[in-house]
């Protein structure tokens, strides 16, 4: 390819937004240092503690096998009584559209709703209320449907006034629950350098305990609003410019990939923990990284007083962009033990409300 265009491969991609205490806001410069080593040894030692009781729970396994996990009580029983209805544009379905599906949905229902999103583009701007737990997209994995728009943070919204980038989003998740399999999210709004308000959300999610397998995320500045919760990210492809996966979620992004389009320096992650990311954290752990990532890896855009505050860590990456010298000198390169608590569902407490998308909801019967 001739053009401008940055790729960074990932083959293996495992980001670890974490939001694990609050109480670091207050870190008075003398003491930062010894609270950030009390940090890593309160992650480990909680990494222990879960590691010892999920031993414990492995008796429970017949349970896992069954499909019926070590789930939180509402995640088990909505599991129990799920319903499947179809989403197609050639009216074969019990909806032709995906806002349709969802305004059928009761509110405040308390079962898993698998909505069977037959391929196609849908032109739709989705928002799943707090009121909406329990929801599924499952696309079909050899033709994902495609959920599009082009609202930026500049467009006037419904009130005339900019929406911002929260509501530029083409699909805004606020419910619980939520999980996606095999769809392609996407905002289409072109990125222009220098321009105002032209972040351009494809997904905003802020429910917790959701996950996103097999999904593709596209978008340019500020692509996937990773805002607030547990989530987990598993083989999805995600592609932007600009700050392209930001907000305040405690995620695990695991065998992901992200793909950079910015033509020039810019940043694939804002993670905002606290306001402005003055206490961000990341984890690259098993990370391909190619030539694009610079040499310094991570930036404080000029304010040297995050360089203490932040936690920016690495572990056994590889490709040229994971060449160590050259980092900023406050990166962390974590032990075998600091970065264990970082590479696994666990991070996000995925043993009590993960579960496996094939038993649950990919083979089960319509209904
Ligand atoms: C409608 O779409 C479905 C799913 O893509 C497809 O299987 C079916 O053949 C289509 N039917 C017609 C009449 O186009
Ligand atoms: C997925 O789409 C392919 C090709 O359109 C089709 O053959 C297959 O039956 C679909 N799978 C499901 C689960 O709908
Ligand atoms: C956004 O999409 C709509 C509908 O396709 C189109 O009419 C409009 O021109 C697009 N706006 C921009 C800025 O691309
Ligand atoms: C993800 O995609 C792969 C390859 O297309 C497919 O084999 C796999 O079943 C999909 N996973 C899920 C959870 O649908
Ligand atoms: C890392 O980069 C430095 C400076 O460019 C270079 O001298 C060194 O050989 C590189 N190391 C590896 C393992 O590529």
């Amino acid at each position: 390819m001739a053009s401008k265009s940055h790729y960074f491969p990932l083959v293996i991609f495992l980001l670890s937004f974490s939001n694990v205490t609050a109480k670091s806001a207050s870190w008075s410069a003398d003491s930062r240092e010894t609270d950030f080593q009390k940090w890593v040894s309160w992650n480990v030692q909680k990494h222990r503690e879960k590691s010892t009781m999920s031993q414990a729970e492995s008796t429970s396994q017949a349970l896992a096998e069954a499909g019926v996990k070590l789930v939180d009580d509402k995640l088990r029983k909505a599991e129990m009584h799920k319903v499947r209805i179809s989403v197609c544009q050639n009216g074969t379905g019990d909806f032709k559209t995906i806002t349709e599906a969802l305004n059928s949905i009761p509110s405040y229902n308390n079962r898993r709703v698998i909505l069977d999103i037959k391929p196609g583009v849908y032109r739709e701007k989705i928002s799943i209320p707090r009121k909406l737990p329990f929801i599924t997209f499952l696309g079909n994995s050899s033709d994902p449907p495609t959920i599009t728009g082009n609202d930026t943070a500049s467009v006037a919204g419904k009130d005339g006034r900019p929406m911002k980038t929260f509501q530029s989003a083409t699909v805004a998740v606020d419910a619980n629950y939520f999980v996606a399999i095999n769809m392609k999210f996407e905002n289409t709004a072109p990125h222009e350098i220098g321009s105002i308000g032209g972040q351009a959300v494809a997904l905003r999610i802020s429910g917790t305990k959701a996950a996103f397998y097999n999904c593709s995320f596209y978008g340019s500045q500020d692509t996937l609003y990773d805002h607030k919760g547990l989530h987990y990210f598993n083989n999805c492809f995600i592609q932007g410019s600009v700050d392209f996966i930001f907000g305040y979620g405690k995620s695990l992004y695991e065998n992901c990939y992200l793909n950079s389009i910015a033509k020039k320096v810019a940043s694939l992650t804002a993670q905002k923990r606290s306001t402005w990311g003055d206490y961000s954290r990341v984890v690259f752990s098993f990370t391909f990284m190619d030539k694009i990532v610079l040499p310094r890896g991570w930036s404080d855009w000029g304010d040297q007083k995050r360089d203490t505050r932040v936690f920016y860590g690495e572990y056994k990456c590889s490709g040229p962009g994971a060449n160590l010298t050259g980092r900023v000198p406050w990166t962390r390169i974590l032990t075998d033990e600091e970065a264990m608590p970082f590479i696994g569902t666990y991070y996000v407490d995925g043993d009590t409300w993960l579960i496996s998308p094939y038993k649950n909801w990919i083979t089960s019967e319509p209904y």
